[in-house]
């Protein structure tokens, strides 16, 4: 069958994503504070296999060379975050010059490459002192992050015009502070909805700050959605779903578009609901000019309010592929979601900061990693890219999780989610032929099917 190949509106931006805790190392060198992430991994039993990020890829001192891969690799965008403790070590007060010069010469050479910088001012390491304050769930975190989007926005606003204020503050907040399975790892719900209310105050309140400290600035702010699925036709399971689309999507969709905390949820979690202060929801709901969308999978919901032998028979089930984290290929739940946002909130644009997916890569004899699950993966989510794209959905760029295998967060080095292979134990980076897929892809400005 001939292939065809389908294209991508013009300037459509092409890049691959990483986070400063899950790839730099380094974490104590240079004056850089201690982290949340840094303690929990520090801690006996946390983290699979004892691993940490203390050294991950060690891209703080290798990311001269990363960036020529980068380049090599065809990609026209980088997302990445910067850590707070290395701009604040204390997580207010002095700053540390040499984590902003770390950043800005990264900037400088990104811009050299004509690799377009997207900056997330937070992929989960607090500082620890700001933790021993209370953390996200006190209030006062929120000037301390005021003080660094001030700070890192002088000194690189005159070159990186695109501003992610958060990664994904549902799992900072709910998996950080209700689940336990991230740092700080506390096991409180009222914590958590505290953690969430502040992440999104703060988001609310560097808006501002990021447009005032950068002229031509392109703000918006990064969730993990996750499209529900009711298991079967039953009141309980269309029940649940609705009570799932609450707790990850709605809790952080909703404010952010001014429609306050969805009363739904607010009724269920009453008196555990965080202490919001008159204007914060205005505060919170401050114009963006993109949503950041974090796609991996979806979710099937099944009621336990009932016995299952009372619940309607499923007539929706999970398929068979799945990726090493376990987690359903499904990639028209992107579609959907893309087309649901598009539908029911309206962001002026949408970039997919984050799609992708670990596998079990191996070296061939060759010293080659052929990795076509994940090239299929890709392609096919792309495909629902752009079928919402070709429905009117305002999707304007694309961000391959993740650049190179990492550190990832409870599993350790366990996933590997790269494009690139990381051997751990050399440090060697090995381009997979995903990369070489995907460089062909940003080079045409499409995908051949
Ligand atoms: C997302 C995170 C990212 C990475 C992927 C697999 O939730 O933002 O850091 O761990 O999952």
């Amino acid at each position: 069958m001939a292939k065809k190949t389908v294209q991508f509106p013009e300037g459509f931006v092409w890049g691959a994503a990483t986070a400063s805790y899950q790839i730099e190392g380094a974490w104590n060198e240079d004056g850089k504070g201690e982290s949340i992430w840094d303690r929990f991994s520090h801690t006996p039993g946390k983290i699979q296999d004892g691993d940490t990020g203390d050294v991950a890829c060690d891209h703080y001192h290798r990311w001269e060379a990363d960036l020529n891969m980068m380049k090599e690799g065809g990609l026209k965008a980088y997302r990445f975050s910067t850590a707070l403790p290395r701009i604040l070590p204390q997580g207010r007060g002095r700053v540390n010059q040499a984590g902003v010069d770390f950043y800005s010469r990264l900037v400088d050479r990104l811009l050299e490459l004509q690799i377009e910088p997207f900056l997330t001012l937070y992929h989960w390491d607090l500082p620890q002192s700001l933790q021993d304050e209370g953390g996200w769930p006190a209030r006062p975190v929120v000037d301390a992050f005021m003080e660094y989007a001030d700070v890192l926005s002088r000194a690189l606003g005159d070159r990186v015009k695109n501003w992610i204020t958060l990664n994904e503050p549902w799992v900072s907040a709910f998996i950080g502070y209700r689940l336990g399975h991230h740092a700080p790892g506390h096991e409180d719900l009222g914590e958590a909805l505290a953690a969430a209310h502040h992440l999104l105050l703060a988001h609310g309140k560097v808006v501002p700050i990021l447009r005032s400290n950068c002229s031509g600035a392109n703000v918006g702010v990064t969730l993990n959605l996750t499209p529900q699925f009711p298991a079967s036709p039953s009141f309980e399971d269309r029940d649940a779903a609705t009570w799932m689309d609450g707790y990850i999507n709605r809790w952080f969709l909703d404010p952010l578009v001014g429609r306050g905390y969805p009363q739904d949820m607010a009724k269920h979690y009453g008196d555990k609901m965080a202490s919001v202060k008159e204007m914060d929801l205005d505060t919170v709901a401050v114009p963006v000019d993109f949503l950041g969308v974090n796609y991996y999978t979806r979710n099937i919901s099944r009621s336990d309010r009932i016995p299952e032998a009372e619940n309607s028979p499923r007539t929706v089930f999970r398929g068979d592929e799945v990726t090493e984290m376990d987690w359903e290929v499904f990639p028209e739940g992107l579609y959907r979601t893309l087309g649901r946002l598009h539908g029911e909130y309206g962001f002026p644009a949408i970039y997919i900061t984050e799609n992708g997916a670990a596998f079990e890569d191996r070296v061939n004899a060759e010293g080659q990693v052929d990795d076509p699950a994940r090239v299929s993966y890709l392609r096919r989510h792309l495909e629902q890219v752009h079928r919402a794209i070709g429905i009117g959905v305002p999707v304007k760029g694309y961000f391959v999780w993740s650049l190179m295998d990492n550190f990832e967060w409870g599993f350790g080095y366990s996933k590997r989610f790269g494009l690139v292979r990381v051997d751990y134990r050399t440090l060697q980076r090995i381009p997979k032929q995903s990369a070489s897929w995907y460089g062909k892809v940003v080079a045409e400005n499409g995908i051949s099917i």
